[in-house]
């Protein structure tokens, strides 16, 4: 599926369905959820690398899951999710040389088709028109943004009729400098009601109500996986506890057939 997809599924009022997927156990299991879209978040560096912030994650590092998670797909390419990589913190913000050099290296060597950036200062603007002019669709993101955690921190974005039309502003130039979709995360479930009605790219929300054109979550924070859950991200089953319940059983199992060596262990 080609990136503009989304924006007609907007037009049709189809809502859109984002997964993250870090390695090809977890992409083949967002693809057969039937997600539309995989990102490749950089959340992964908190998620599966164990940094407290998605900051340390590297840009090889991005390739290394992005790709994993390409290697996991079941179905024929044109059956796949649209798969979007983030760019990760620095990659981006030190010039558009880099940024296209960054950018590039992801499309070049991996099945990600799109990358996500965040912010829209008026540098991150330049740098997101320029990878469009050069052929890499761009997904924004906006409200709270983890790679600017130390002037945010994890709070909600947006509480604040400045901080809204501040938003508001930053979208659009967003929508006009070319961005296929944008990602809002972590703002008042009404100031994501007026965006999704305002822009016509689709607004993909994270923490940020039930009404926007599509929702993204972080696949770990729905399974239950995850050891610190964001407020706005309820698990869908206890994950953690299946499976760590599971392999206890397996471990008790193992000693239990050490103390009687005819009993068959179960497999
Ligand atoms: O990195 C990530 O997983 C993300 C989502 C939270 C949108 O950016």
């Amino acid at each position: 599926m080609l990136p503009a997809e989304l924006i007609r599924f907007k037009q049709t009022g189809r809502s859109i369905t984002v997964l993250t997927a870090w390695d090809s156990i977890s992409s083949s299991i967002v693809e057969a959820a039937g997600a539309d879209v995989v990102l490749v978040g950089d959340s992964l560096a908190m998620v599966i690398l164990g940094h407290a912030t998605t900051l340390p994650v590297t840009l090889e590092q991005m390739l290394h899951h992005t790709q994993a998670v390409g290697r996991g797909f079941k179905k024929p390419l044109n059956e796949q999710p649209l798969v979007i990589c983030d760019l990760p913190f620095l990659s981006y913000q030190c010039g558009e040389d880099k940024a296209v050099a960054a950018a590039g290296f992801l499309i070049k060597n991996s099945c990600a088709a799109a990358v996500k950036i965040e912010g829209a200062e008026p540098e991150v603007l330049k740098v997101i028109e320029r990878l469009i002019r050069m052929g890499i669709p761009v997904m924004g993101h906006l409200g709270l943004t983890p790679q600017s955690v130390h002037n945010l921190g994890y709070r909600r974005q947006a509480e604040d009729k400045a901080s809204q039309e501040k938003l508001l502003s930053q979208a659009l130039q967003l929508q006009k400098a070319g961005c296929f979709g944008l990602v809002l995360e972590h703002v008042p479930e009404e100031v994501a009601n007026h965006q999704s009605n305002q822009l016509k790219i689709p607004v993909i929300g994270i923490g940020a109500g039930k009404n926007c054109d599509g929702q993204v979550r972080v696949t770990a924070d729905l399974l239950g996986l995850s050891e610190k859950q964001p407020p706005f991200s309820q698990p869908l089953i206890e994950g953690r506890q299946l499976f760590v319940k599971a392999l206890q059983n397996w471990v008790q199992q193992q000693h239990l057939q050490e103390e009687n060596p005819t009993k068959e262990a179960s497999e």
